[in-house]
């Protein structure tokens, strides 16, 4: 897959309910002329929803989930499976920081998910935590999260952002993006080096007027 640059990639997390995210949806309509890509990531829950509600207002915005299981369809309680949400899901972020220290989740099992999502023509945006980290093959979309920036307010800077992305990019064909305290303020530093191609956006995503300040940044 090759969409528009920047993508910017808005993750909610466990949070917002349904009537939120229909407002959140609503208000993307003054999205204006933004030439890159959004991606927004709802919890599971609201998927389903999210997809019609983007078709019945015609917007510009991919779906995306938040996760994927490393199993397909089966006997496994609580597991949305890629095959489940293909019809409906373009991205997934696998490799979240918050899943690999929260539910254990191994280099192995992240290459399962990462093939799941694939064999199922999701495209996985996979996080790292630095320019070391293993990247399963067939990912085409990095994200460098580096977890000191994460929901801090203590962003990285865009020179050292900037620098981790051309090493991941010496180490294969990505698109690489940033995540960690990105608001509308200093998103332009990040897409300005030229090496970034896009960020994810969690809690200044929530907020439906923040997040149109990162796009209006970048319009
Ligand atoms: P944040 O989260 O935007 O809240 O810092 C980013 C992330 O989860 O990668």
């Amino acid at each position: 897959m090759n969409d528009a640059t920047p993508i910017v990639v808005a993750n909610h997390k466990a949070n917002l309910n349904w009537q939120d995210l229909e407002k959140w949806l609503q208000s993307l309509t003054e999205v204006g002329n933004f030439k890159g890509t959004i991606v927004v990531c709802p919890s599971s829950a609201f998927l389903k929803a999210a997809a019609q509600k983007i078709k019945d207002l015609n917007l510009s915005v991919k779906l995306g989930s938040q996760d994927i299981s490393k199993f397909e369809q089966g006997a496994y309680t609580g597991e949305l499976a890629a095959s489940q949400i293909a019809d409906i899901c373009s991205y997934s972020i696998i490799g979240h920081s918050e899943r690999r220290s929260n539910f254990s989740e191994t280099e192995d099992d992240l290459t399962k998910k990462v093939e799941n999502a694939k064999a199922a023509g999701i495209e996985p945006i996979f996080c790292v935590q630095s320019e070391t980290d293993e990247i399963p093959q067939e990912v085409t979309i990095v994200t460098y999260e580096p977890i000191f920036a994460i929901g801090t307010g203590n962003p990285e800077t865009s020179d050292k952002a900037a620098q981790v992305a051309e090493e991941i990019k010496g180490q294969g064909e990505y698109q690489v993006l940033y995540g960690g305290s990105v608001g509308g303020e200093n998103v332009k530093s990040y897409i300005g080096t030229g090496k970034i191609d896009g960020v994810l956006v969690a809690t200044n995503s929530l907020d439906p007027v923040k997040f149109l300040e990162v796009i209006q940044a970048l319009s």
